[in-house]
C-alpha cells in the first residue's frame, strides 16, 4: 500500500476521526480546522469530544509523526488527497443546508490544490454540490479532481467504522479523471478493501444521494415504529412485542425497531429536512413529502413523553415537581447534545416549570453549555435525589442495568419514565416503582 499525503479540512467527530484513521493506516495526514481550541486539543492528543478508541489512536499515531493538526490551510499544499469534512447543519432560517462552512472551507483550500490532486468531500450535502464545488475547482486548478465520498460512520463507533467501513462509496466524474481517482482511492483505502469492505464506484450525484438516502430509510424506520406506539398507546397493546415479533421477518429486520423518543444528534434530523429542501428547488418534492410525516412523528414523542410524565405524577402539578433527568446525549456512547431528544424533553419540562436535574455519564459538559438554565448533576443518585419521577432518556448501559432497589431509597417518590424502552419492566414494577413507558401499557 502506498503511503500518501493528506490533509483533512475540518476536524469535528467526522474528521477528527477520520485524520487519526487515516494516520493509523500509514499515510501522512494534516488536520486543519478554524476552531483553534479544538486544533490544541487534538494536537496535544486530548480529543475535544468522547469518541470510542479515538484518545488511544491519537496516543499511537500522534508521536509517530505522521499526523498534524493546524489552523494554517496553506499545510495542506503538497497533500495528494484532500478531504474535506466541515459541518453542514440546518439553516436557521430553513430546512435547507447551510453550505457556508463547507463554501468557505473549499475557497480556502483551492488555491493550494495541487495539479492531479484530488477534493474528496466526506460531508453529507445536497444532490448537485459536488458538480458545483467541480467547476469552481476546474476555473482554478483543472487537473485536480472532486470525488464525493459520503460518510457513514456511527458516533460511539466511529474510529472502528472508519477503519472497517460497511461499504465505501466512490463518487467520481466520467473518463480517465474519474478513473485515476479510483486508483488513487483504492490505494489510499487498500487496508480496508483488502479486508472485504465493498467499494462502490457511481457518479457523483449518485454518491451525494446514497447518503442521504440511507439516513432517510434508517430516520423511516425509527418512526414507523413510533406510529405503531402511537397505537398501541391507544389500543393498550405493547409496541416492544410488536417490534419483536414483525422483526423476525427477515425482509423487516430487528434493527433500528426501537420504540422510544425518537433520532436526534447532529445527522438524521437535519439530513431529512436537507433532503426535503434539495427536493423542493429541483421540483420534486412529491418524491420524499413523506419525510415531513417521518420529521413530525419524530418530534411527537417528545411531547408526548412530557405528557406522560405529567401522568405518571398521579395529579401532583407538574410545576415544582422534582423530575431526574438520565441522560443528556442524543445516543449512548456520544456526548453530542445536537438536537437531542433527552436534553430536548428535560427544558420542556423545566420550561413548565419543573424542577429538572439532569445527569449523564460523558455529555453534561455539552449540555451545561446548550441548556445552562436546567440543573445538572454528576450522578444518578444525585440527580434522583428526592425525586418525584425518574425519566430515562438516553439509553446508556449503566442505565439501562439500575438497580431498581438500590433507586428506591433515593427517589421520594418510586416513579420511573423509561423514553427509551430499556428497562425491564417487570423488575421495576416487582421492586415497587410505578413504571411507564412509549407505546407500552
Ligand atoms: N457526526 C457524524 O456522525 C457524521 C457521520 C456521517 C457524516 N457526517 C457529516 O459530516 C460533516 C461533519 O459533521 P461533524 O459531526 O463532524 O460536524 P462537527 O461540527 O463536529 O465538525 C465540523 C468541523 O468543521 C470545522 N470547520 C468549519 N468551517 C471550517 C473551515 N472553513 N475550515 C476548516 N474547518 C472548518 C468546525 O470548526 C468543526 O470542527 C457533516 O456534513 C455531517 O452531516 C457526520
Amino acid at each position: 500500500m502506498g503511503q500518501m499525503k493528506i490533509s483533512v479540512i475540518g476536524c469535528g467527530y467526522l474528521g477528527a476521526v477520520h485524520a487519526a484513521c487515516m494516520a493509523s493506516l500509514g499515510h501522512e495526514v494534516v488536520g486543519v480546522d478554524v476552531d483553534a481550541a479544538k486544533v490544541a486539543a487534538l494536537a496535544s492528543g486530548r480529543p475535544p469530544f468522547y469518541e470510542t478508541g479515538l484518545e488511544e489512536l491519537l496516543g499511537q499515531t500522534l508521536p509517530s509523526g505522521r499526523l498534524s493538526f493546524t489552523t494554517d490551510v496553506t499545510a495542506v499544499a503538497g497533500a495528494d488527497v484532500h478531504f474535506v469534512c466541515v459541518g453542514t447543519p440546518q439553516r436557521a432560517d430553513s430546512y435547507a443546508a447551510d453550505l457556508s462552512y463547507l463554501d468557505a472551507a473549499f475557497r480556502a483550500l483551492v488555491p493550494h490544490v495541487a495539479p492531479g490532486a484530488l477534493v474528496v468531500g466526506k460531508s453529507t450535502v445536497p444532490v448537485g454540490t459536488a458538480e458545483r464545488l467541480a467547476d469552481e475547482l476546474a476555473a482554478v486548478q483543472p487537473d485536480a479532481t472532486v470525488v464525493w465520498n459520503p460518510e457513514f460512520l456511527r458516533e460511539g463507533y466511529a474510529v472502528q467504522d472508519t477503519l472497517h467501513p460497511d461499504r465505501l462509496v466512490l463518487g467520481v466524474p466520467g473518463g480517465d479523471a474519474g478513473e485515476r481517482a479510483v486508483k488513487i482511492l483504492d490505494d489510499l483505502y487498500a487496508a480496508p478493501i483488502a479486508e472485504g469492505s465493498p467499494r462502490l464506484v457511481m457518479d457523483r450525484a449518485t454518491a451525494e444521494l446514497v447518503k442521504v438516502a440511507a439516513n432517510s430509510f434508517l430516520a423511516t424506520k425509527i418512526s414507523f415504529i413510533n406510529a405503531m406506539a402511537e397505537l398501541c398507546e391507544v389500543a393498550g397493546a405493547d409496541v416492544t412485542s410488536l417490534a419483536d415479533a414483525i422483526g423476525l421477518d427477515e425482509r423487516i429486520g430487528r434493527r433500528f425497531l426501537n420504540a422510544g423518543l425518537g433520532f436526534g444528534g447532529g445527522c438524521l434530523p437535519k439530513d431529512i429536512r436537507a433532503f426535503m429542501a434539495r427536493a423542493e428547488e429541483l421540483h420534486a418534492d412529491p418524491a420524499v413529502s413523506f419525510l415531513r410525516e417521518i420529521d413530525s412523528i419524530n418530534t411527537r414523542r417528545r411531547e408526548r413523553m412530557v405528557h406522560l410524565t405529567v401522568g405518571v405524577l398521579d395529579g401532583r402539578p407538574l410545576a415544582g415537581a422534582r423530575i431526574a433527568v438520565l441522560g443528556a446525549a442524543f445516543k449512548p456512547e456520544s456526548d453530542d447534545v445536537r438536537d437531542s431528544p433527552a436534553l430536548d424533553v428535560a427544558v420542556r419540562l423545566h420550561e413548565r416549570s419543573a424542577h429538572v436535574v439532569v445527569t449523564d455519564p460523558r455529555a453534561l459538559a455539552n449540555a451545561r453549555r446548550k441548556a445552562p438554565s436546567l440543573q445538572y448533576a454528576e450522578t444518578v443518585e444525585e440527580a434522583a435525589d428526592g425525586a418525584d419521577a425518574v425519566l430515562v432518556l438516553t439509553e446508556w448501559r449503566q442505565y439501562r442495568e439500575l438497580d431498581p432497589h438500590r433507586l428506591l431509597g433515593v427517589v421520594a417518590h418510586p416513579r420511573v419514565v423509561d423514553g427509551r424502552n430499556a428497562l425491564d419492566p417487570a423488575a421495576w414494577r416487582d421492586a415497587g416503582w410505578t413504571y411507564r413507558a412509549l407505546g407500552r401499557r
